[in-house]
């Protein structure tokens, strides 16, 4: 039998800071009740100077190895989505590797931006298979208010910041039926300009803030989450009705209802953390997956569907066993 890779375990990491809409009507024209009607977000942790990317993400994945029931020895790749790296190099993969002690394997970011932790888990599902590592830390962590503009209400009430990982080994005899069944992946770089980061290190003459064409992102979002998602059920033979738990990018509570509809699905069978967490762009998706295992939704033997889309555009859909 082909190998196939397993999610041994999950985890997460918040910032002790919370932020509530009210706390951000005291500083712009904006009130709790326009934001709650309009994206469900009630709250957002916001890291403290020493909570970084890295920081974070060390901690989300300690949590996703304490849940695997496995040591740092295990691991032997790192891979860390991220728009908000501490540093352009050394990957925060690497500083994340270092502050567990691990010192063999290899490591890479990736950037795919809100899409990141499903584009990182599909290439830990390619290494794994092809047997270039055993033990794959795959992490989102994010710290979008250091590219906030808190001066845009249209954009600074929507995110916040927050880590999250899951541990991916190969499957063995007693994993059964568990596993990454596919990952689908897009992107669209004409519409690149719907949601980017207006600059980087490479161009410091640039504000290095957010910027989002919300109306159009949200009008690709809906329709290419669905048929992402599609994709991956057609894939592997399967239908709405297989479907246990969706754990969709947690953007807007609209876009999450949108897609439960489309799918047939019953809101108790989707996750939700966006009014708690806000949108943590790659983090979101591992963020919800650690909660709802953690709280004993999420069984074994469950079948669970991830999507998630973002600037650039990206976006994709990952079909696990878990
Ligand atoms: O994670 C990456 C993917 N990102 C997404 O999926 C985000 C997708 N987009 C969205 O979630 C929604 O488009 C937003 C939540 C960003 C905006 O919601 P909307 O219903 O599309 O509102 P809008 O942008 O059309 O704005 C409606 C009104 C505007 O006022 P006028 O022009 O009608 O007078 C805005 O100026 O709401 C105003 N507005 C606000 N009012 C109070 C925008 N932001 C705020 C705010 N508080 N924070």
């Amino acid at each position: 039998m082909a190998r196939r890779s397993v999610i041994a375990g999950v985890g997460g990491y918040l910032p002790k800071r919370i932020v509530t809409n009210d706390e951000l009507s005291r500083t712009i024209a904006t009130t709790d009740e326009w934001i709650q009607e309009r994206t469900g977000i009630k709250q957002r942790h916001i890291a403290g100077p020493t909570e970084t990317c890295a920081f974070m993400g060390a901690r989300a994945a300690a949590a996703a190895l304490a849940h695997a029931g496995a040591g740092t020895e295990e691991v032997d790749a790192v891979i860390l989505a991220t728009a908000t790296p501490d540093q352009a190099f050394p990957a925060s993969a690497l500083r994340v590797q270092a502050e567990l002690g691990i010192t063999r394997g290899f490591g890479f970011d990736v950037s795919a931006a809100c899409s990141g932790f499903i584009y990182a888990l599909a290439m830990a599902d390619a290494v794994v298979r092809t047997g270039q590592a055993t033990g794959v830390l795959v992490i989102g962590s994010e710290v979008y208010s250091r590219i906030m503009n808190w001066a845009d209400r249209g954009t600074c009430v929507l995110f916040g910041d927050g880590a999250g990982a899951a541990f991916v080994r190969p499957g063995t005899d007693r994993d059964g039926a568990r596993g990454i069944l596919s990952t689908h992946l897009h992107a669209q770089g004409t519409l690149g300009d719907l949601l980017y980061v207006d600059g980087a290190v490479g161009r410091p003459d640039r504000s290095g803030q957010l910027v989002m064409n919300g109306r159009e992102v949200f009008r690709h979002a809906v329709a290419k989450l669905a048929a992402v998602v599609d994709e991956a059920l057609a894939a592997n033979g399967l239908g709405h009705a297989d479907i246990d738990w969706l754990v969709p990018h947690q953007a807007n509570r609209r876009i999450i209802d949108a897609m439960g509809r489309k799918l047939d699905l019953p809101s108790e069978q989707v996750v939700v953390t966006v009014d708690r967490h806000a949108n943590t762009s790659a983090a979101s998706v591992p963020l919800a997956l650690a909660e709802a295992c953690g709280d004993g939704r999420i069984k074994r033997g469950d079948l669970v569907v991830m999507e998630a889309l973002g600037g650039g555009m990206t976006w994709g859909s990952a079909l696990v066993r878990f």
